[in-house]
């Protein structure tokens, strides 16, 4: 399964490899050889891609187990990634491939990486043969890649600058006793970058859109390899801990080995990818040659992944140890509600604004000293009947007209519905958690305005605004329209219930 001569294998940046580097090559060759194996092999392309999810009955063992909306989404796609990296790894080297293959990654947030990495867009190889690593079954500009991810979307700045692992406005989501699965306490890094770009890639109907099918399309592996990357660049920063708490720890989750055996790891098998996975993230394109300490280099990538706008941005200082890991609904009782939204809203792809009005006392002992105070942002029952396959960025007091500056100035956060199908209905996990919700920290942004005496907690007001996909080359029209923004789903409307102010 593994090469003895290998100690640390090195998940290399898709951007820094030629479509036929024998790294990618491999990786198709493979997906080709799993997906020719039986279903009901564990080894094969859809029982691997039924772990994650899938709609068949009755399902296969250990299929449907994905975790999402919790603390352990990270982990368990961790455990999840690594073994079907060996998997993968064991038919690359049956295949006479290279022995030190390791699974690429899509850092989708530099200049020039945020379009479908070559290899995967075109139906054939440019020898002519069937391209394993494409499918249709995705938005026709992502293939086509005349339209770009945008900057709102694959930008992990604000999920990297979260102080806490635990919570659901910190990096890994709240605290669940219960191992069980979309637990509607979504982390920020789950959201922003992870589920929009499911959301933006797959678009409504394609894979990538639902965790039913999102690991059948070969860049998920990719995609969730970033993520991956995202939380070990987070936790290099030594004022950053992941959980300490025993029920993180020792909860463990199984899968299959590349020999088809049944194996198991505990969250805490798992917090150190060297020493206990035996794999690394090779830095992209920023720095090929270099040899630093992996600390060092993600300290550096983490400095400059950050928008100007954002390191500007006093960080905010670590809560004491003991908020960690405080059994859900965690940060309900330590923070006061203060104002809630008049109505609920009805997104169909155009922009949508909500007024929250303000407790009087509250305005006056919190709000208005929000400086002291951490200021969070609950939008709750988030909803719709099915993924419209839109983003919508979320605004706090954003001016009329807004220029490009301001959005990026007043945005706080994104929402997108992948996984509203099993937010409905969970299953191997009882009951039914119907909507979504997000908490976004809206600290930094109250503090800046009330610096320059714009933060007027009277006029508290919620925009959303769908997020448009940049067009970067001649489109039919189609893309024309998608990469505009124009992203109309009036018959799928999302709505969102209520949006709450919290301080504390
Ligand atoms: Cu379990 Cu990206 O999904």
């Amino acid at each position: 399964m593994s090469d003895p001569t290998v100690t640390t294998y090195q998940r290399r940046d898709i951007y820094a490899l030629a479509p036929d580097d024998p790294i990618v090559i491999a990786y198709g060759d493979a997906v080709a050889a799993m997906r020719d194996r039986p279903d009901d092999d564990p080894g094969s392309w859809t029982y691997q891609a039924a772990i994650h999810g899938s709609g068949a009955f009755p399902a296969p063992a250990l299929a449907n187990e994905c975790r999402h909306q919790s603390w352990w989404f990270l982990p368990w796609h961790r455990m999840y990634l690594y073994y079907f990296e060996r998997i993968v790894r064991a038919e690359v080297m049956a295949q006479g491939g290279p022995a030190d293959w390791a699974l690429p990654y899509w850092d989708y947030d530099r200049d020039g990486t945020r379009t479908l990495p070559e290899a995967f867009r075109n139906p054939t190889r440019a020898d002519g043969s069937d391209n394993p690593l494409f499918t249709p079954s995705r938005r026709p500009g992502i293939n086509a890649a005349t339209v770009a991810l945008p900057q709102a979307a694959t930008s992990a700045a604000a999920a990297l600058a979260r102080p806490l692992y635990t919570g659901t406005a910190e990096l890994g989501g709240g605290a669940s006793t219960a191992a069980g699965q979309f637990r509607g306490m979504t982390g920020r890094l789950e959201q922003t970058p992870h589920n929009d770009i499911h959301v933006l890639v797959g678009g409504s109907g394609g894979l990538m859109g639902n965790p039913d099918t999102a690991a059948l399309d070969p860049i998920f592996w990719l995609h969730h390899a970033n993520v991956d990357r995202l939380w070990w660049v987070w936790a290099a920063d030594a004022a950053h801990t992941d959980p300490t708490d025993a029920a993180w720890l020792d909860q463990s989750f199984s899968f299959f080995d590349a020999d088809g055996s049944q194996v198991a790891l505990s969250c805490g098998d798992v917090v150190d990818i060297v020493g206990q996975l035996g794999y690394t993230y090779r830095a992209g394109m920023l720095f090929p040659h270099l040899r630093l300490p992996p600390e060092i280099l993600a300290l550096l990538r983490r400095r400059l992944e950050l928008p100007p706008w954002v390191r500007r941005l006093p960080m905010p200082a670590p809560r004491p140890p003991s908020d960690e890991g405080t059994p859900e609904p965690s940060e309900v009782g330590s923070h006061e509600i203060v104002g809630g939204s008049d109505r609920p809203v009805s997104l169909v792809g155009r922009a949508e604004t909500v007024r929250v009005a303000v407790d009087a006392r509250a305005r006056r002992d919190a709000l208005g000293d929000a400086v002291e105070s951490q200021v969070l942002l609950d939008i709750d029952e988030i909803d719709a009947e099915a993924n419209p396959g839109a983003v919508y960025g979320v605004y706090v007091n954003l001016p009329e007209e807004p220029s490009d500056d301001e959005l990026r100035t007043y945005h706080v956060g994104n929402i997108s519905l992948f996984g509203i199908e099993r937010t409905h209905e969970s299953r191997g996990d009882e009951h039914r958690h119907g909507a979504m919700s997000v908490t976004m920290d809206i600290t930094d942004l109250t503090r800046r305005l009330g610096e320059q005496g714009r933060w007027d907690p009277d006029s508290v007001e919620v925009s959303f605004r769908p997020l448009a996909l940049d067009v970067v080359a001649a489109a039919g029209d189609a893309d024309v329209v998608e990469g505009a923004g124009a992203v109309s789903h009036e018959e799928l409307p999302i709505s969102v219930g209520r949006v709450t102010l919290r301080v504390r």
